[in-house]
């Protein structure tokens, strides 16, 4: 297996805010290119490329532009999801950090083609250095003309606003994001209307990820021919991996979509396990991603293949568990961190998730009993079927498959009472 750096090719190759080297490494080629096809044109390019969104729920982004496009005239806006809160999913920053023009060069794309004015980039409050240099990032290319009024002497203006997220992971949940930007209480809100039709003050929003929008650039410079000639059928490109937990080294790797499978993935480029013991588990997705066991880590690097092996390729963040950890720890780790990340709009999950890491605290500690997961297993079903946004849809997922995959793990918990 070995890298394919569509993305992050330019990474660490010129300086953050030297918009010269950016140019002189084939930058701005596409912004230049979308403003002489016009919208419409720009809009289909993206369909025909195939991109689907990389902050892990998978919509597809040409359709999602049009849909914005489609809605009557009048102030739009376009955000750039940097919030990146899921758990082992670190690609983003990758690329605001590295390659910070070529994400700036897709927003402004974007922009463009919907016909919004007014941008934001929306950034986890706890990646403070990439915000400083986002800031300043918004003065140069206000300098240079790419922000502001008539970019490259077209008709097209627009502005940038760099807005230092909150520090909870539901504000990555786009209508979540829309109230935090509009000052309310970060909380979820029931669908239709999608924010493509009513987003950030009630007008036609696209929330699009970093790496959904840093692949903008590379289909339009490349051309779709190019870009479909990476990947698989139906899932055109690269995809950025963070890479995690029980493995010699973690990091970030940037493959051709199916290129290998995740055992491979973790032999080669984490080289294997800390410990050297064999794997137990992986959340091939982020942490609400479902547990892979080891005999199923034989699937390919691709949506489908990770959905027949029984998860999700969420947001590429692959966590992995070695032997000798106990579902239960897993469990109990990631209850910690997702009980108080719950928004409280919908019962299901602001109750069910701190029932849930009670059940759980209760099990680790010795106390449980087999009633107590078969309650964790129905409020975890519940939560799933129930919850308004996917934050409580997804959540239980890792317990849920804990239980099916390991159940050896909690009973013996249970049975050392
Ligand atoms: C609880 C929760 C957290 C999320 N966090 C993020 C995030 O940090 N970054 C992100 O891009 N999308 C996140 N999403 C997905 C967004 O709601 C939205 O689908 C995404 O930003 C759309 O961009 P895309 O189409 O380019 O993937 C999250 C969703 C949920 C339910």
């Amino acid at each position: 297996m070995k890298e394919t750096k569509l993305l992050t090719r330019r990474v660490g190759k010129y300086e953050p805010l030297d918009l010269k080297g950016y140019e002189a490494d084939g930058g701005l080629v596409a912004l230049k290119r979308a403003l002489a096809m016009g919208p419409e044109s720009v809009i289909e390019e993206i369909k025909r490329a195939g991109l689907v969104g990389r902050g892990g729920a998978g919509f597809p982004t040409g359709p999602k532009w049009a849909m914005a496009a489609g809605e009557e005239q009048g102030p739009k806006y376009f955000i750039c999801n940097a919030e990146e809160g899921e758990l082992g999913t670190f690609k983003d920053k990758v690329l605001l950090d590295g390659d910070p023009w070529m994400v700036l060069e897709g927003i402004l794309i974007a922009a463009y083609a919907i016909g919004a004015k007014q941008t934001y980039i929306y950034i986890n409050g706890e990646y403070e250095q990439t915000i400083q240099l986002w800031e300043k990032l918004v003065v140069e290319a206000r300098k240079a003309g790419f922000l502001g009024d008539g970019i490259l002497g077209s008709k097209f203006s627009v502005n940038l606003q760099v807005v230092k997220g909150k520090g909870l992971y539901i504000t990555g949940e786009e209508f979540a994001l829309i109230s935090s930007l509009e000052t309310r209480r970060a909380a979820s809100r029931l669908k239709p209307p999608y924010p493509t039709q009513k987003g950030l003050f009630g007008r036609p929003t696209v929330v699009n990820n970093v790496e959904t929008i840093a692949n903008v650039p590379v289909i339009l410079a490349n051309g779709v021919e190019a870009y479909r000639k990476l990947g698989v059928e139906g899932e055109p490109g690269t995809r950025l991996f963070s890479l995690s937990g029980a493995v010699k080294e973690s990091g970030v790797y940037e493959l051709e979509v199916g290129s290998g499978t995740l055992t491979e993935f973790i032999d080669e480029f984490g080289r294997g396990t800390s410990s050297g013991r064999p794997v137990k588990a992986v959340q091939p997705g982020g942490g609400t991603s479902a547990l892979l066991a080891r005999a199923s880590l034989g699937c390919k690097l691709t949506t489908q293949a990770i959905r027949q092996a029984g998860s999700e390729i969420g947001t590429a963040g692959v966590i992995v568990y070695e032997e000798g950890s106990s579902a239960v720890d897993i469990v109990k780790g990631l209850l910690k961190f997702y009980g108080s990340e719950s928004c409280g709009r919908c019962a299901p999950c602001r109750i069910g998730v701190v029932r849930m890491r009670e059940i759980i605290e209760k099990v680790f500690q010795g106390e449980g009993t087999t009633e107590d997961l078969e309650q964790l297993r129905q409020i975890g079903k519940a939560c799933v079927a129930a919850s308004t946004c996917g934050m409580g849809q997804a959540f239980p997922l890792p317990v849920l498959s804990a239980l099916e995959l390991f159940p050896q793990d909690f009973e013996a918990v249970i049975e050392n009472r």
